[in-house]
């Protein structure tokens, strides 16, 4: 069987866990990382063989067999998927071989399962998504495009996470509940009930921090209120306190 050699978008943290999983798989090899810090020795040992920019650029000549974008921050991953998608280059799933993957479960391109993950019958996950180490995805879930369920998340069965959404580590989602696209739990919450579209929730039960907003700033940047930006204020509802309410 001939192994296929794999390029790995992004040398951070998450880009080490990728190698390390390329590595745990059958039938692929890291051939090294692709990074804004172009040269010399990457993680572990690996080359930085060029950016992203030198990637599209050189593609053929890279003599690779495809990548996966190695980001935990789903919005980046997801424009550096589109912009590899578009050019052609092939966006390879990677499943760690000791992940438990349903024969009647469907992975979508790009996408990572990780040590220890549990994928169950008749679930579905779309393109790059990251099912990260010891997650669980029970039987007929539904987990849309880009989306991140972070280390020891737990899916009952029939649950639908929309697209970039990100379950903290440890969040546990009971069977049938819908999480709307970009929403994201805190670590150790438990959902409940359903969630609308850009939601920041935590807590057992999880209760709303608050609404996720995206606007453009003076310069017609996009900016929000994601987790770790300065601006975190409620500018739906400026309800701000933490409240069951999600409805809008
Ligand atoms: C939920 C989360 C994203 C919020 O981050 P943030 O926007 O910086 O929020 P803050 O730390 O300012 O907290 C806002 C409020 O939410 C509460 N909160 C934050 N995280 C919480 C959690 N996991 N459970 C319960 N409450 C939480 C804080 O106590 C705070 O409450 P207060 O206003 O009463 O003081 C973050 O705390 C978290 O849980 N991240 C998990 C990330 C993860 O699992 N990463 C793994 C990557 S592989």
């Amino acid at each position: 069987m001939s192994v296929l050699k794999i390029g790995i978008v992004g040398a951070g943290g998450h880009g080490r866990v990728i190698l390390d999983l390329i590595l745990e798989s059958r039938g692929m090899e890291p051939a090294g990382f692709f990074d804004q810090r172009t040269g010399g020795e990457g993680p572990l040992g690996w080359p930085i063989l060029g950016n992203e920019t030198s990637l599209v650029e050189n593609w053929p000549g890279l003599r690779l067999d495809g990548v996966v974008v190695a980001i935990g921050e789903n919005r980046t991953r997801r424009r550096i998927y589109e912009k590899l998608s578009a050019k052609g280059i092939p966006l390879v799933s990677v499943i760690h071989r000791r992940a438990q993957v349903s024969r009647f479960a469907q992975i979508g391109a790009g996408t990572v399962i990780c040590a220890g993950a549990v994928v169950g019958p008749g679930a579905v996950i779309g393109d790059n998504c990251i099912i990260n180490t010891g997650a669980s995805v029970d039987h007929d879930c539904r987990v849309k495009n880009h989306a991140h369920l972070c280390p020891g998340s737990v899916l009952a069965g029939t649950v639908t996470v929309g697209e970039e959404a990100m379950l903290g580590t440890g969040t546990v989602v009971i069977p049938g509940i819908t999480i709307g696209n970009k929403t994201i739990t805190g670590a150790g919450s438990v959902i409940i009930r359903d969630l609308p579209d850009n939601l920041l929730v935590a807590g057992v039960p999880a209760r709303l921090i608050r609404h996720l907003e995206e606007e453009e700033d003076d310069q017609g940047k996009k900016t929000n209120n994601q987790p770790g930006s300065e601006k975190k204020t409620d500018n739906r509802t400026g309800l701000g306190e933490k409240t069951n309410n999600w409805s809008g």
